[in-house]
């Protein structure tokens, strides 16, 4: 599974943690930046990270920022992007089986290394559930389509072509 991962400068350290631990559990990992602790501005990282799971460059995306606010809102921005800020492994957990997010946003300034890593291996190894929560992500997706999209590619909400709960991209 291809990945993508990005921060702002408060997230900059943790990212390179994450970085090697997707390297070590098999991902592949595509750095969107940033590459230093110096002041950098999320939205400009968190954009490119959720137009390339838009775009299927990547099959899911990890975003980080001081409280991952930031990038989280940023990311919801684009069409077919569903960004989940997790604080711990259950929302993780059912950011997955609940409402299938694409992109992981993560709080460097408020969890610890060792949280923030099992957080990160059971948001990719949970699968969506389907059924009644597919409905429910088919109407965000329409939500999308009717306010979000117009004229910025919401032609394609679901870039894939998946149906919301296909795990082809596992
Ligand atoms: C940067 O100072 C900080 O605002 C950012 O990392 C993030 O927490 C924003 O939501």
């Amino acid at each position: 599974m291809k990945i993508a991962i990005g921060s702002d400068h408060r997230g900059y350290l943790a990212k390179e943690k994450l970085k090697a631990l997707l390297s070590e559990l098999g991902y592949d990992v595509e750095d969107f930046g940033t590459d230093s602790p110096k002041s950098f501005d999320y939205p400009d990282v968190a954009a490119p990270v959720a137009k390339a799971v838009a775009d299927n460059r990547v099959e899911r995306a990890i975003l980080l920022c001081g409280t991952g606010l930031g990038v989280s809102i940023s990311a919801n921005k684009i069409c077919g992007v569903r960004a989940a800020l997790c604080h711990d492994e259950l929302t993780a957990q059912m950011s997955r089986q609940h409402n299938d997010a694409n992109v992981l946003c993560l709080p460097a300034d408020l969890i610890g290394e060792a949280l923030m890593r099992r957080i990160v291996e059971v948001w990719l190894e949970t699968a969506f559930e389907g059924g009644r929560h597919a409905r429910r992500v088919m109407k965000i997706m329409e939500i999308e389509k009717q306010n979000l999209c117009r004229g910025n590619g919401g032609e394609r909400p679901n870039p894939a072509g998946d149906p919301p709960g296909s795990d082809s991209k596992k």
